[in-house]
């Protein structure tokens, strides 16, 4: 239980690799953050600056009024879960469970007892003499998890946990993950590169890329208004559609041989007078696609179909030649080279200006103001 403030941090590794960019972001209390982005980006870096495992270049960390940007994470009272579970091998489960225990000098009875109510919460208890190397990957995940859970710490850190299991368990295992965290009511910052981890996990997200932050919101926030191209790239699965347009003072997108006029709404938002490129995005689900001509509608020729059972991904080319997709619930049944017909709603479009990369229909800023107690 703690709230975690990271203020204008900078991480410069030697010579010169200058890794995180002024990051700003408020951790609230009892909150499940993820950390999202790209490979390298610089997630593991965040986690390791909170935990003390590196030192900022510049800029200050504070648990709740306390700067701890100096401190050893010894004094952090923290608990970290790695992608390698670093169980010890020649240690049982309640040997490793009670290792940081057992170095902090506690009473054995008091050691036991946390080791039991730990076990149970995971369902472990069965397991307490066994030796890492007779667990399962999901078994020695829950091992490190009540490894972190016995310690009581005020904050929890994981980074990428889940990667060295299959599909399904971790399916299982992200359930499980944020019924702990609920039921333990500890901060808790979770670090991945999976975006579909980040939006079935967190109270908020905080998308990172190249070592800044690009966006902070809720899974929705995130997902419905998309700060800049590179979050509306990163959330959604599959991705969202860029379609490149040019257009004019007066608002009429032209891509291909196509138009699109633009309604008063969008227009009252987004000044068209000194743009002349602009990405026009669209998310493939808010795509209506059909097989027979509509009013209002664009034909367009399909290209691939992928039936997933539950859905289906239509590609297809608007004419001009450009490549799009949407998703249908169910089946679509088609056969490349077929004509559809294609609309969708303005309320769903994004239109990014094609220099800054900024989305000009949702102007919205890196994160939410935080409320704190001096200017509750
Ligand atoms: N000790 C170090 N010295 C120099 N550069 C480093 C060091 N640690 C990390 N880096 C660099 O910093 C950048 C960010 O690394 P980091 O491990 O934080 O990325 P990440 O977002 O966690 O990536 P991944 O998803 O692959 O784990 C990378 O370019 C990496 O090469
Ligand atoms: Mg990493």
């Amino acid at each position: 239980m703690v709230k975690v403030e990271l203020k204008k941090i900078n991480k410069i590794f030697k010579p010169d690799v200058h890794v995180l960019k002024d990051i700003d972001l408020t951790i609230r209390d009892k909150e499940f953050m993820v950390l999202v982005g790209p490979s390298g980006c610089g997630k593991s870096t965040c986690l390791n600056l909170i935990a003390g495992l590196e030192l900022v270049s510049s800029g200050d960390i504070f648990f709740g009024d306390v700067c701890v940007s100096e401190l050893p994470p010894k004094e952090r009272n923290l608990a970290m879960v790695f992608q390698s579970y670093a169980l010890y091998p020649h240690m049982n489960v309640r040997k490793n469970m009670s290792f940081a225990l057992r170095l902090a000098k506690l009473d054995a009875d008091i050691i036991e007892e946390r080791v039991q109510q730990a076990a149970e919460i995971l369902d472990i208890g069965h397991l307490l003499d066994r030796k890492p190397k007779e667990l399962s990957g999901g078994q020695r995940q829950r091992v490190a998890l009540g490894r972190c859970i016995v310690r009581n710490p005020s904050l929890f850190l994981f980074d990428e946990p889940l990667s060295n299991l299959d599909a399904k368990l971790r399916t299982q295992m992200r359930a499980e993950i944020i019924k702990l965290q609920k039921r333990l009511k500890t901060t808790l910052v979770y670090v991945t590169h999976d975006q579909v981890e980040a939006m079935s996990m967190a109270d908020r997200i905080t998308i990172l890329d190249v070592g800044r932050v690009q966006q902070v919101g809720s899974p929705s926030e995130v997902y419905d208004k998309p700060r800049n191209l590179f979050v509306a790239g990163f959330i959604g699965s599959p991705t969202m559609n860029f379609i490149d347009c040019s257009c004019t003072s007066n608002g009429l997108l032209k891509f291909g041989e196509n138009e699109l006029e633009l309604n008063h709404m969008i227009n009252q938002k987004v000044d068209f007078t000194n743009l002349n490129e602009v990405f026009l995005g669209i998310r493939p689900e808010h795509i209506e696609i059909t097989p027979t001509p509509r009013e209002n509608a664009y034909e367009v020729d399909v290209s691939v179909i992928e039936y997933l059972g539950s859905q289906t991904v239509v590609s297809f080319e608007f004419k001009g030649g450009i490549p799009t997709m949407a998703v249908v619930s169910g089946y679509y049944g088609a056969n490349m080279g077929d004509k559809a017909y294609v609309s969708f709603s303005l309320d769903k479009i994004h239109i990014f200006d094609k220099n800054s990369e900024m989305n000009l229909i949702h102007d919205v800023p890196v994160q939410k103001f935080e409320f704190t107690a001096e200017n509750d």
